[in-house]
């Protein structure tokens, strides 16, 4: 059952549909997942065939893909799915459109995964003109989060997510809740929107955090869900606090959130790195 005080939306974080099952099977309901390359990457089968040598075609890994995110849409049918285009640092626009127009066809509840570069926030903000949802993944800062924002202007409510990458900014000596919290803070004066997911979370510690702070959503692992199960599904106390630890803190922006997207500085050497390693992981995979 959910929590009654519970106003988060709980995901999975996964490529395995089997895991999907767990989830609701341990935790009586499930709000969404979300899928990268590397999580299809990791799928069990998946891995058999990279061990065994036996690489997928181009078109059979969109096939497995397809195949994944329709498993998990039939087991939470109200959620939400997100899908996420291949990329590489010199895809276009249009490229990465195509794509996502193909994708929102494979399942009814899909959120189409775009990187937060220049590219991705184009084919996002014509995307949502075109009805599609949109979840823009890899953001390390508020000023992506921002221009996700005024990239997706006239939205309506849940077609559009920012992924801010909590553990990534901790590998870096930063301070990634704070992220959350400084994109939840700069949303507050919007029109919501766009929903704040909280992202590449590792831990109980940063799942609870995301709740503390008013995330809309949180991903997370199996193995964190299993234990915030295991702890009863506790939510956070009034005053709750985050231990950073020596992790550098990440000071609040002023934005202005009416300014055309293309005026804000979203460039990150994390989301480049991120584009590269999903593709990598992708790669690996087809022969
Ligand atoms: C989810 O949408 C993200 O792709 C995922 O949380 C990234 O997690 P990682 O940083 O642990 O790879």
């Amino acid at each position: 059952m959910r929590p009654a005080e519970l106003r988060t939306k709980i995901f999975l974080d996964s490529g395995d549909p089997a895991e999907t099952r767990d989830a609701l099977d341990m935790l009586g309901f499930l709000d969404g997942q979300t899928t990268n390359p590397t999580l299809v990457a990791r799928n069990p089968y998946a891995r058999q065939r990279f061990e065994k040598g036996d690489k997928f075609t181009e078109k059979e890994i969109y096939d497995f893909y397809k195949q994944v995110v329709t498993d998990i849409s039939r087991l939470i049918p109200d959620g939400s799915v997100s899908i996420e285009v291949h990329a590489d640092a010199a895809t276009t626009a249009a490229r990465m459109l195509a794509q996502g127009r193909e994708m929102s066809g494979w399942i009814p509840n899909a959120h189409i995964k775009y990187p937060t570069t220049a590219a991705g926030l184009e084919a996002a903000a014509k995307s949502v003109k075109a009805g599609m949802r949109v979840n823009m993944t890899l953001c390390f800062t508020q000023a992506q989060a921002a221009a996700v924002y005024a990239a997706t202007a006239g939205a309506g409510k849940g077609a559009v997510f920012v992924s801010p990458f909590v553990g990534r900014l901790d590998d870096i000596g930063q301070n990634g809740m704070d992220l959350i919290g400084n994109v939840v803070r700069m949303y507050g004066s919007g029109d919501g929107h766009v929903e704040v997911l909280a992202a590449s979370i590792r831990t109980l510690e940063q799942f609870m955090q995301s709740l503390a702070l008013g995330a809309d959503i949180v991903t997370a692992p199996f193995s964190v869900l299993e234990a915030w199960a295991k702890a009863g599904k506790p939510l956070p106390d009034k005053g709750s606090s985050y231990d950073a630890g020596s992790l550098q803190r990440i000071p609040y922006e002023e934005f202005d959130l009416s300014q055309p997207w293309q005026q804000f500085d979203i460039v990150h050497e994390l989301t480049d790195k991120g584009i590269e390693r999903f593709g990598a992981d992708w790669q690996a995979l087809i022969g």
